[in-house]
C-alpha cells in the first residue's frame, strides 16, 4: 500500500516537471480539475489516447473531452462561432464543455474523438492543471478518472482507489470544488445542453439571450446498453425515497432527518451546491461501509439540483 501512495504527488515545480515528462512520454496521469479528477494524456497522440480507453474500459465509440489552456490554443483544432465567443468570455476558464466542429487540419487523435467530426472542448479552472497545460505543447484528452460507468473521483485518493498502481502519477490538487462533471453544451447548431452541471441552462440562456434545448440523453452516442447505467457506486440506487430498508443507507438533504449510521446528509442547510459537492464522496463512503443499496430522498430539481438528479437517475438506471 505504501508504494502505491507514492503515486500521489503534491503539485510543486518539480512534480509539474515530472507530470510534463510523463505526458511527453505518452504516459497517462491523474489531474485535478474544479469539477472532478481527469485521466489525462496527450490528445494529439493515438498511443496515449488508446491507453486512456484501455485503462477506463471505455467503449471506443464514446469520445473524450479535450482540455485546452486558452482560446489561442483551441483555435488550432476547432471552429469557433458567435455563441461560443459569448459563453467563453463570461464562463471560461470554468466548468463547461463545448461541442464544436473539428477543423480538417486538427491534430487531435481520431481515436479521442471516436471518429466524429466534432470535439468536446473544455478550459478547466484549476490552478494546477492550468499550470500544467501552460508548459505542454499539446492539449489533454481527459475523461473523468474512473472506470467506465462508475462514480467520478473528486480527490487524488479516489483516483488511486479506482486505478491502484495502473497509473503511476497523480497530481494532487485537493478536493474538487464542484464535485460534479462539467455542463456540456452543443454549439454545432442550435445550442442544446447534453449534460447538466453547475453552470445552469438558465445562466447559458441569459448569456446567449435565447432559449436552449435540454437533451434527455446522448442519442447519437448512447446507443449501447453499456452506457445505460452511469455514475454508479456499484450498488443499487433508488430515488425519491422517504424510508430506509434493511442493509440500505439513506442519503438525505436538508433538515428534519434522523441521525445515525444509516443516514448521510448531503447538506443539512439544504444548500444544493454543498449537496453536489458531497454526492460522489458520500456514495463512495456508503459503498465502503458495505451497505447493499442506497435510497435517496427527493432532491429539488432546480439550479445544480438538476445535475444531481441527472446523475442519480443514471446511477439508478432510469
Ligand atoms: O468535468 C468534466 O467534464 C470532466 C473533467 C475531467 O474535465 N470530464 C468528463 O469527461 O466528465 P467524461 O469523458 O467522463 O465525460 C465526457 C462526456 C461523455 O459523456 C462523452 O460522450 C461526451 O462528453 N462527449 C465527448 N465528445 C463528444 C462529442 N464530440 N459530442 C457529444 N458528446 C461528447
Ligand atoms: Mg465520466
Amino acid at each position: 500500500m505504501k508504494k502505491i501512495q507514492l503515486n500521489i504527488h503534491k503539485p510543486n515545480l518539480n512534480n509539474l516537471k515530472k507530470a510534463k515528462k510523463n505526458l511527453d512520454d505518452n504516459n497517462i496521469i491523474g489531474i485535478p480539475t474544479e469539477t472532478v479528477y481527469g485521466l489525462a494524456g496527450n490528445a494529439y497522440s493515438d498511443q496515449s489516447v488508446k491507453k486512456i480507453f484501455k485503462l477506463k474500459k471505455r467503449p471506443i465509440f464514446n469520445p473524450l473531452i479535450i482540455h485546452f489552456q486558452n482560446l489561442k490554443d483551441l483555435k488550432n483544432d476547432v471552429i469557433i462561432n458567435t455563441n461560443f465567443n459569448k459563453l467563453y468570455s463570461i464562463l471560461c476558464p470554468g466548468p463547461i464543455t463545448f461541442i464544436l466542429k473539428k477543423m480538417k487540419k486538427s491534430r487531435i487523435s481520431k481515436i479521442a474523438t471516436a471518429g466524429k467530426k466534432t470535439v468536446a472542448v473544455r478550459i478547466p479552472n484549476h490552478k494546477v492543471t492550468r499550470n500544467l497545460l501552460s508548459v505542454l505543447k499539446f492539449p489533454l484528452a481527459a475523461p473523468s478518472a474512473n472506470i467506465s460507468s462508475k462514480l467520478s473521483p473528486t480527490s487524488a485518493e479516489d483516483v488511486l482507489e479506482e486505478f491502484g498502481d495502473k497509473i503511476k502519477f497523480i497530481l494532487d490538487g485537493g478536493q474538487c470544488k464542484i464535485g460534479l462533471e462539467s455542463t456540456i453544451v452543443d454549439l454545432t447548431g442550435k445550442p442544446s445542453i447534453l449534460r447538466p452541471g453547475s453552470i445552469t441552462a438558465q445562466k447559458i440562456e441569459k448569456i446567449l439571450k435565447k432559449k436552449i434545448k435540454i437533451k434527455k440523453n446522448f442519442k447519437k452516442i448512447k446507443d449501447s446498453a453499456q452506457l445505460k447505467i452511469h455514475y454508479s457506486p456499484g450498488i443499487p440506487v433508488k430515488m425519491n425515497k422517504k424510508n430506509v430498508e434493511k442493509n440500505q443507507a439513506l442519503i438525505c438533504f436538508g433538515k428534519g432527518f434522523k441521525v445515525g449510521k444509516k443516514y448521510f446528509n448531503l447538506s443539512k442547510k439544504g444548500n444544493l451546491k454543498e449537496a453536489a459537492n458531497n454526492l460522489y464522496k458520500t456514495m463512495r463512503k456508503i459503498k465502503k461501509r458495505n451497505f447493499k443499496s442506497i435510497a435517496v430522498v427527493k432532491i429539488p430539481n432546480t439550479e445544480i439540483g438538476c445535475a444531481i438528479n441527472d446523475r442519480l437517475k443514471k446511477a439508478s438506471n432510469k
